[in-house]
């Protein structure tokens, strides 16, 4: 299969790709493998990003905290289980029906809604917003500024976002592939029969990654878009003054580890002016 170089940015298909009844079985099977780094980090480094995220952000009992992308609430969980009051939004109906048992079962403040970060309502007033596994880095630069704007709405003067990101240093280790195969990813696509493309652009100019897979099962042929774009500090930063923040830290990731300028990811604590 030989299809021409996409346009940066010229399709968004993450939402769909979240929600999809079968794939989203996949990936919250995968959120839920304790060692499994695909949807979500392994359950150490969790633990360890919780017991980062307490006292770097001031939470207490009562506190409240919005969780963009929470997936089925690995993070949210163990912030309730603090006494924090946590709102989780997520775009997987699959994930958000986790969370909501797991959370209702043991009586933690942890609540969550299925929806879409970049239109749906996300309340106001909280104390902190949390947007965890570089999902920043997926959205195209208009997304991205609507994203800051609606989260610096949800939060109070002086709330804090946190947020980690695919540095720049990510984009050198790339490089372009095309792959076809039957049942690609051993039938992670599909529950019906299938061929799957995968192709991989790259984008030097931008520091910009396209993973595109092509799916068709006989039924229909379906397309999902993931981009990554591998940033600099001095860009986000940049992005978050327009939008009415201000950067307080720039850490190596969301436990805190000191930050290596040549890593390939970095975290940062923003401040809503
Ligand atoms: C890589 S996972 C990370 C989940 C969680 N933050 C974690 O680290 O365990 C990304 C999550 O963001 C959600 N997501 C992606 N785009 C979204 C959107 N526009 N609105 C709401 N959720 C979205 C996905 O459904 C998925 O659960």
């Amino acid at each position: 299969m030989t299809t021409s170089r996409p346009a940066p940015f010229s399709a968004f298909t993450t939402p769909q790709f979240w929600d999809d009844p079968h794939i989203s079985a996949q990936m919250l099977a995968r959120h839920l493998d304790p060692d499994e780094q695909l949807a979500s980090r392994p359950r150490s480094f969790i633990d360890g990003s919780v017991a980062w995220l307490i006292p770097t952000l001031n939470l207490t009992a009562g506190s409240r905290v919005l969780d963009l992308g929470c997936g089925p609430g690995l993070y949210a969980h163990r912030l309730a289980g603090r006494g924090i009051e946590v709102l989780g939004i997520d775009a997987s109906r699959r994930s958000v029906e986790y969370a909501r048992t797991m959370a209702d079962a043991e009586a933690l403040p942890a609540h969550f809604r299925h929806g879409d970060y970049l239109t749906d309502d996300l309340g106001d007033g909280h104390h902190a917003a949390l947007l965890i596994y570089e999902d920043y880095c997926a959205l195209p630069p208009d997304r991205r500024a609507l994203l800051l704007a609606r989260t610096r709405s949800a939060l109070r003067d002086g709330g804090r976002f946190v947020f980690d990101v695919a540095g720049a240093g990510r984009f050198s280790g790339i490089t372009e592939s095309s792959v076809t195969a039957d049942q690609l990813m051993d039938g992670f696509w599909s529950d019906r029969p299938y061929t799957g493309t995968h192709e991989r652009w790259t984008y030097p100019d931008l520091r910009l990654v396209l993973d595109r897979y092509t799916i068709q099962d006989g039924r229909q042929a379906r397309q999902f878009w993931n981009w990554m774009h591998c940033l600099t500090a001095e860009a986000v930063a940049a992005e978050l003054a327009a939008a009415g923040f201000e950067v307080s830290a720039v850490v190596g990731d969301v436990t805190g580890r000191p930050r290596d300028p040549n890593g390939d990811a970095f975290a940062v604590i923003a401040r809503r002016r």
